[in-house]
């Protein structure tokens, strides 16, 4: 059986591969807010899918020493939602809300003042007996991931401290991140092997990983567990 996509994602940004940008941002965010012992602020992660959102939101929780609570704008349909999560955070926590373009305006409005105050505000009752309750909440950082940044209101959008990019990765970067895998799953594979998985994955480490999972079943199942190694492009080692 294939490991779980957990235990092949990196745990600490020393592990993380690539988004050399990134990485030096939140690097200098994690330790100033340690140096002032703040929490981090909220992030906006952008980019298309599978380049490590989810994975950075982690790595995040892990070097501030908090836990991180995963959900995806769709399952935030009613305030409850929304108000459920916000109040079983601990201090510094990471909420990370995947699809965050696709919040619901009242969730949406929700988030405004527990982003900028820790505040939770919420209505009791309808119509003319409705009150309002203002309840403080712990201090969070909220990390959002969004494949469409445009699609985000600009009330939403403001309210990121930092707003940053993931870029398709370079084949320097996703083959020592195939190398990784393999290692993690103890298959044996060469350079030049998880240089031609990664020539396939189209800059995208999930792929790649997905790639390599099926060439390991190929591999036990067809070539009785053989080292993975590249193809016929002139010179490269050749274990089969
Ligand atoms: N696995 C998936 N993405 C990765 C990355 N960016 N660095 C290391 N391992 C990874």
């Amino acid at each position: 059986m294939g490991k779980p996509e957990e235990s092949v994602r990196p745990k600490r940004l020393s592990d993380y591969i690539g988004q050399k940008d990134l990485k030096e941002v939140l690097e200098i965010g994690i330790k100033a807010a340690q140096k002032r012992k703040e929490i981090l602020d909220h992030l906006l992660l952008y980019g298309p899918p599978g380049l490590g959102k989810t994975t950075m939101a982690l790595i995040l929780a892990e070097e501030m020493g908090v836990s991180c609570k995963i959900t995806t704008a769709p399952a935030l349909e009613r305030p409850r939602d929304i108000a459920g999560l916000l109040i079983g955070l601990q201090p510094g926590d990471v909420l990370f809300i995947d699809e965050i373009h696709r919040l619901p305006k009242v969730t949406e409005e929700i988030l405004y003042p527990a982003m900028e105050d820790f505040r939770l505000d919420i209505t009791i009752g309808k119509g003319q007996s409705a009150k309002t309750r203002s309840l403080p909440l712990q201090r969070f950082t909220l990390v959002g991931a969004t494949t469409k940044v445009g699609a985000l209101s600009s009330p939403l959008r403001d309210r990121f401290g930092l707003v940053q990019r993931l870029r398709f990765y370079e084949l320097d970067e996703l083959t020592p991140i195939v190398l990784r895998t393999a290692a993690i799953f103890s298959t044996p594979i060469t350079e030049d092997g998880a240089a031609e998985i990664a020539r396939r994955a189209r800059g995208t480490p999930r792929i790649a990983n997905r790639l390599l999972r099926r060439v390991r079943d190929y591999v036990e199942v067809k070539a009785g567990g053989a080292v993975i190694t590249g193809g016929d492009r002139g010179g490269s080692s050749r274990a089969l």
